[in-house]
Order: C-alpha cells, then sequence, then structure tokens
C-alpha cells in the first residue's frame, strides 16, 4: 500500500528512483512522482495514473540530473488520485519533498494549524502537512533528520515517511512507525524502500528499521535513532534471492509465473523441516514444547486469502491435535474483546508481514498474555518481529497483487504448525500424522501434475468471459477453497463471484441458481470420507437439475461425478485435509485466464493494493 524509494550515491537518482517504483508498483497504482535533488534545488514530478504516465511526463519535461532523491508510487487514502494529491509534496518555497505511506489522523488539527500560519496547502492529502511541518522545523534547526523527529512526534497514525531538503543534498530521511521501510545498504551508495524488491539489483544488504525510528541516510551509511533521538539498536540481513526472482522472466504477468513456482515454494517450504526418519523439526518454532503442551486453544488471524488459509488450517488443526481452534478475520478480532490467556496460541498468517489489521490482533493478543506464532513470507518485515515465533514460508518475492503461490505455502506452514503440535502432544492420531508427512514430502509433484493439464481450464474460462456470475461450492476444506476461487474471481475478473458450503445451498443460496449458471464444484476425496463425498454429489445433482452448468473439480478416478458434470477437472489422488493444495490450482488459473480474456490488468487489480497498511 504505496510504494516508497529513497536514493543516495553516485548513479542518477532518478533512474534508480524509477526503477525501484517499477518494483514497488504492485503496492499501489493510483499515481506516482519523485524527486531529485539538482544544482542546488529540487525538482519534481507526479502523475495521476500508472507509473508509465510518469514515465512519458518525464520524457515531455525532463529533470535535472542529481544523485539523491525519492518517489513514490500510490493507493489513495485522502483525496481522490489526481496530480495535486500525487507524492510528493512540497512546501510552499518547494525545498523540502516528503512522500509517505500510511494514514496520518491528526492531520485535520495540523491543516487547520499550518493555515493560520500561514501555510498555503493544495491538496486534499493528509500528507501535504508533512512537508509543511518539516519546513519549519528545517528553518529552526537546519537539520533534517532533527526536523523529521521533531515532526513525528507531533503525528497521529501509521505512518512511514521519507523525505529530501534542498539544503542538505547529500542526505535522505526516512521515518517509520507501523508501515514497512527498509535500508539498502551498497557501495558508497544507500537505498531506502517500503520492499527490499526496489533495490535488490543493487545490493542484498539490508536493515530492518524498528518503530518509531528515524534514519538518515548519506552515500557511506546510515544513522537511525529513536523519535526521541536515542541511537538505536537495528538489525542487519542478507536477502536471501535475487533480483531474478522479482522478474516476470518471460511470463506475460507476474501472476502466471508465480501460478508456475508453486511446486518449487511448496518444496522449499517444505524444505529442511522434516527429518529422514519423518520427524518435524522446526527449530525456529521458538516457543518450547512445554509450553506448546499447555496450549489448550488456538486462535487463527488473518485477512483475505491468508484468512483462507486459516479456516483450512483449523480442519487440521483440530483433527490432529483435538485442541480447539478458532479462526477469525483479523479486522474483526480485537473490537469484539477475544477471550485469550496464556494457554492460547494465537497464529497470526501474513504474506506480506505488513497487514495492519493482523499486526493490531497480534498486538491485541499480546496484551491479553497469549503466545503468537507468525507465519510470514517476508523476512525482517513488523508481524514476525513482533510475535513470539516465526515460521517462514519461502515461496519468494509475490509481485501480482492476487496471491497464489503464498496461499500454497501459507498451508504448507499450517500443515506443519498442526501436525507438529500433535507431534510434540502426542496425539491418538499419530500413525496418521506419519503418513501425513509422507504425503506433504511429496506433494509438490502432485502440483506440478496439476499445472500441466490446465490448458482445458483456461479455455473454458475463456469461453466464460461475457459472463456475470459465477458460484464456487465446497464441504469441509473444500468450502474455504470454494472461498478462495470466488475471491481470485472478483479481484480479478470483477465478476459477482460467491463462495458457498455446499450444504448450505440449499437454506437460501440456491434461489440464485438459474439456466446456463457457472458453478464450480470442489468434491472431497471418494476415499476415507465417502459420506462427504456423497452428500456433495447430490448436492451437483440438485444444482444441475435447476439449469446450473457444473464445473466438477474432482480425484482422479472418481467415476460417481462423471454424469452430472458439464466441465470436469481432475487433481492427483490427494488426501482430504491436503487436497487445498491441488484443488486450489485450477481455481487460480481460471480466475487470472478470466480476467486476461475480460482484458483485465492481471498483475494490478482495479483499486486494490499488494499490501494492506491501513486499518
Ligand atoms: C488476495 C490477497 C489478499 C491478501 C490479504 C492479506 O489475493 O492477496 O486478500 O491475502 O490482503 O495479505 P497478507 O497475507 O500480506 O497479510
Amino acid at each position: 500500500m504505496c510504494g516508497i524509494v529513497g536514493y543516495v550515491g553516485s548513479q542518477s537518482a532518478l533512474e534508480v528512483v524509477m526503477a525501484g517504483l517499477k518494483r514497488l508498483e504492485y503496492r499501489g497504482y493510483d499515481s506516482a512522482g519523485v524527486a531529485v535533488l539538482a544544482d542546488g534545488g529540487l525538482a519534481a514530478a507526479k502523475k495521476a495514473g500508472k507509473l508509465v504516465n510518469l514515465e512519458k511526463a518525464l520524457v515531455d519535461g525532463p529533470l535535472p540530473t542529481g544523485t539523491t532523491g525519492i518517489g513514490h508510487t500510490r493507493w489513495a487514502t485522502h483525496g481522490g488520485p489526481t496530480d495535486e494529491n500525487a507524492h510528493p509534496h512540497l512546501d510552499n518555497a518547494g525545498r523540502v519533498a516528503v512522500v509517505h505511506n500510511g494514514i496520518i489522523e491528526n492531520f485535520a488539527a495540523l491543516r487547520a494549524e499550518l493555515a493560520e500560519r500561514g501555510h498555503a496547502l493544495a491538496s486534499e492529502t493528509d500528507t501535504e502537512v508533512v512537508a509543511h511541518l518539516l519546513a519549519e522545523e528545517f528553518s529552526a534547526c537546519a537539520d533534517l533528520a532533527e526536523s523529521m523527529r521533531l515532526v513525528c512526534r507531533r503525528l497521529e497514525g501509521a505512518f512511514t515517511l521519507v523525505a529530501v531538503h534542498a539544503d542538505e543534498p547529500d542526505v535522505v530521511v526516512g521515518a517509520r512507525r507501523n508501515s514497512p521501510l527498509v535500508v539498502g545498504v551498497g557501495e558508497g551508495e544507500s537505498f531506502l524502500a517500503s520492499d527490499v524488491a526496489a533495490f535488490i539489483a543493487h545490493t542484498r544488504s539490508a536493515i530492518e528499521l524498528g518503530q518509531d525510528q528515524v534514519v538518515e541516510l548519506r552515500r557511506d551509511g546510515v544513522t537511525v535513532t529513536g523519535f526521541d533521538g536515542r541511537p538505536a539498536e537495528v538489525r542487519s540481513y542478507n536477502v536471501d534471492w535475487d533480483a531474478e526472482a522479482a522478474e516476470k522472466g518471460g511470463y506475460d504477468y507476474f501472476m502466471l509465473k508465480e501460478i508456475a513456482e508453486q511446486p518449487k515454494a511448496v518444496a522449499d517450504t517444505l524444505l529442511g523441516r522434516i527429518d529422514a526418519a519423518g520427524s518435524l523439526t522446526l527449530d525456529e518454532v521458538r516457543i518450547s514444547a512445554p509450553e506448546l503442551r499447555e496450549i489448550d486453544k488456538v486462535v487463527i488471524v488473518a485477512c483475505g486469502t491468508a484468512f483462507h488459509a486459516g479456516m483450512i488450517a483449523k480442519y487440521a488443526i483440530e483433527h490432529w491435535t483435538r485442541i480447539p481452534c478458532e479462526v477469525e478475520l483479523a479486522s474483526e478480532f480485537r473490537y469484539r474483546d477475544p477471550i485469550l490467556d496464556q494457554q492460547t496460541l494465537v497464529v497470526a498468517i501474513s504474506q506480506s508481514g505488513e497487514t495492519m489489521d493482523t499486526l493490531m490482533a497480534l498486538r491485541h493478543a499480546r496484551e491479553q498474555g497469549a503466545k503468537v506464532l507468525a507465519i510470514c513470507n517476508t523476512n525482517g518485515s513488523t508481524i514476525p518481529r513482533e510475535s513470539d515465533a516465526v515460521l517462514y514460508t519461502h515461496a519468494g518475492p509475490e509481485v501480482a497483487v492476487a496471491s497464489t503461490k503464498a496461499f500454497l505455502t501459507q498451508l504448507v506452514a499450517c500443515y506443519l504448525v498442526a501436525l507438529y503440535l500433535g507431534q510434540v502432544r502426542g496425539t491418538k492420531w499419530g500413525d496418521e500424522i506419519q503418513d501425513v508427512i509422507r504425503d506433504l514430502s511429496r506433494i509438490s509433484g502432485a502440483v506440478e501434475q496439476v499445472l500441466r493439464t490446465m490448458e482445458p481450464v483456461r479455455s473454458l474460462a475463456r469461453s466464460l468471459a461475457d459472463k456475470n456470475t459465477v458460484l464456487f461450492l465446497g464441504r469441509h476444506v473444500g468450502y474455504p477453497v470454494a472461498l478462495e476461487g470466488a475471491l481470485k474471481l472478483k479481484e480479478l475478473a470483477y465478476m459477482h463471484a460467491e463462495g458457498f458450503a455446499a450444504g448450505e445451498l440449499k437454506h437460501g443460496p440456491i434461489a440464485l441458481i438459474e439456466e446456463d449458471l457457472p458453478v464450480v464444484v470442489v468434491v472431497p476425496s471418494p476415499r476415507g470420507r465417502s459420506l462427504l463425498h456423497d452428500k456433495i454429489v447430490s448436492n451437483i445433482q440438485e444444482i444441475r437439475a435447476r439449469g446450473a452448468r457444473t464445473i466438477v473439480i474432482a480425484e482422479e478416478g472418481d467415476e460417481a461425478v462423471v454424469p452430472y458434470a458439464d466441465h470436469l477437472v481432475r487433481i492427483p489422488v490427494t488426501p482430504t485435509l491436503l487436497q487445498p493444495l491441488v484443488a486450489t490450482v485450477p481455481l487460480q488459473v481460471f480466475a487470472c485466464e478470466l480476467a486476461t480474456a475480460r482484458g483485465n490488468e492481471v498483475d494490478q487489480p482495479r483499486n486494490l493494493a499488494k499490501s494492506v497498511t491501513v486499518e
């Protein structure tokens, strides 16, 4: 949600910043802007719409060359996506430029105060007040980092700010409260960005910034302090993926590449976590075995796709560990005063590690004494930093806004947590757990197999491009898979898509069924839980009798569904609890292809942003 880049070094700042913004465009694409320090002054350009509009504007009106600069790609909160509201925002003298991610909650009061002192504000944003406040402070102390600290102490809300001042031409200053900001340390050059992807082509050496910290960036190093001016401790780390991982690699869209990467992402997430004897070794889970034995409730908090992973985890956790498990939308969690204590394990699932709703939910849980385990894909992000323990997924960078490979790896991590809890606590399912660990270690081959057979799904998707509605049905773990299929279709194809528990259909939603309405049905394995299978076969018959066009996702060898399937998508034989790992893939491909057929922007769907850092 808003991408920020800052650079100081010896290269053209404009080039470095624009290339960084390109990699961060997934965070927001309502408008974009840059500012560079050159010839003793400050020059800025900004444009509504995608980055390409700014690129064109820079061709028509080039900026002078300088080696210090900042840039921004916006997901609008205060004020529409116009040129005026685009960042950077400048003070009235045009000496300070600032870019911002987050929301400054007390901006109205600050704006009124500035107006009284004669400042003229040009935009509707909350950000612009910061440029004016920085200019005032700088005129008194002539130190941008100190000005930033003074201003930050007056701000309320969640924010990342990055600023430059024409009177300090070799300095970029950043500040962080809640929203993400990382430092990149190169040879004679330094970077600031919302995400390491912005500078990974230049350096893999990064520094995490903590809460309420200000960083002063120079060519030869960085200085980090708290908002109070005291030196702050920082953690350096090396990014374990390279620039190539964040490229499209020959695919038309990042989403296609990320779907194709799923077998590897799944295998990487399992790597080193299952030993030769078939036991789990989750040493990173720093919650001790005795503490895990004391747990009497698991609560999962997450948003969107990660929430669907959490719903599936509930089935696995309760079945394998017999510990009660609740799953809750992170945005609802703290507002209902949930019952938590030291024996509650809260699992926070987040690809980005920056989702504000999830962060606030985990903070609330820790305040109540619960232990928090994060499942996260982004090293050094806020959610794992603030958790008691973390299990990283190894999906690699996920750039497309719609989550795919992160979802599959979140599922793997959830299974690992469930199995580990079962292993540590020694449940009665010991033999089954051993079998599942074995099945899990082979699952990436099954995902690969699904990917090889997707052409009919693509042509089916194209044939449905003019439909208005698609429904998705599932039972048991197929129900969250149905919800995930519907979410993908909504966000990518902008179609009305709903997921239902198949058994619930007769309690109302069946009224939606009409002639030729496409209904996707996720069918559980006929083995083991055959009752569940038989029930859903009946549901398929019920909707088909009412005219629905049935698109059935069923295991190889499941002949019972054949007479009722207008379109049959086969998936490999997989134990029911693990089936979401293979059943979700056709739904991702379906949504991606349908969106493409409708002419939509697959990687950057309208109104969305990848990392949602506001509540
Ligand atoms: C959907 C999607 C979102 C995210 C949600 C949580 O495709 O990507 O629903 O899953 O915003 O994001 P993270 O996992 O970063 O907390």
